[in-house]
C-alpha cells in the first residue's frame, strides 16, 4: 500500500485480502448513471471465488449466495476494491465474506462501503459433482 492509499478517509479491512479492483463502464449503468446491481453481483461472485479457488486447487461452482446487501449505490467513475475473507472451510465447500469499497471524487477523495455479501463455493470434479477439498499446505 503506498502513501496515497494510506490517507484514504475510511478504515479499510485489515483482516481481509484485496482480491480484485475494477471500474464500471458506461454499458454497466442505467440511464441515471447508477450501476446495475446484477453487474455488481457478478463482480462479487468473481472476487468471492479467488480464495476458494486457491483452497480447492481446481474447479469450483457457486452453490449459494447466503446474503447480499447493497448499502450504497455505485456510480460511473467509481473505482471498486473487493476484499474477501474465508469464513468457513467444510468438507467440500468454502464460505467467504466479501466487502466492496468505492473510491470516488478524486478532487475531494471519498471512500464508502457499497456492498457486502456472503457466498459459498463447492469444489467439483470432472462430472460436476462435489469432491472433498484437498489437504491444505
Ligand atoms: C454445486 C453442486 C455441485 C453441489 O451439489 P449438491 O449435490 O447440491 O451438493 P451437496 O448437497 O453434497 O453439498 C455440497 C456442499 O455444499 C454445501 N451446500 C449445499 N447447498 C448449500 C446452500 N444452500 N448454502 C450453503 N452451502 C450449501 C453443503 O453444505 C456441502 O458442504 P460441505 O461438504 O463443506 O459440508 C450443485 O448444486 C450444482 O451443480 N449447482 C449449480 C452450480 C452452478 O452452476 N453455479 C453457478 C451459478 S448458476
Amino acid at each position: 500500500m503506498n502513501s496515497a492509499t494510506n490517507t484514504l478517509p475510511v478504515t479499510l479491512p485489515t483482516d481481509m485480502d484485496l482480491v480484485m479492483r475494477v471500474m464500471p463502464m458506461p454499458s454497466d449503468a442505467n440511464g441515471n448513471g447508477d450501476i446495475f446491481g446484477g453487474w455488481i453481483m457478478a463482480q462479487v461472485d468473481l472476487a468471492g471465488s479467488v480464495l476458494p479457488n486457491r483452497i480447492a486447487k481446481g474447479r469450483i461452482a457457486t452453490v449459494a449466495v447466503n446474503q447480499f446487501i447493497f448499502k450504497q449505490p455505485v456510480s460511473m467513475g467509481d473505482l471498486l476494491s473487493l476484499y474477501a475473507r474465508v469464513e468457513r472451510i467444510g468438507r467440500t465447500s468454502v464460505t467467504v465474506h466479501v466487502e466492496v469499497y468505492a473510491e470516488r471524487n478524486p478532487a475531494k477523495l471519498e471512500v464508502v462501503k457499497v456492498t457486502e455479501a456472503s457466498l459459498t463455493y463447492v469444489a467439483i470434479d470432472d462430472e460436476g459433482k462435489p469432491r472433498p477439498l484437498p489437504p491444505q499446505d
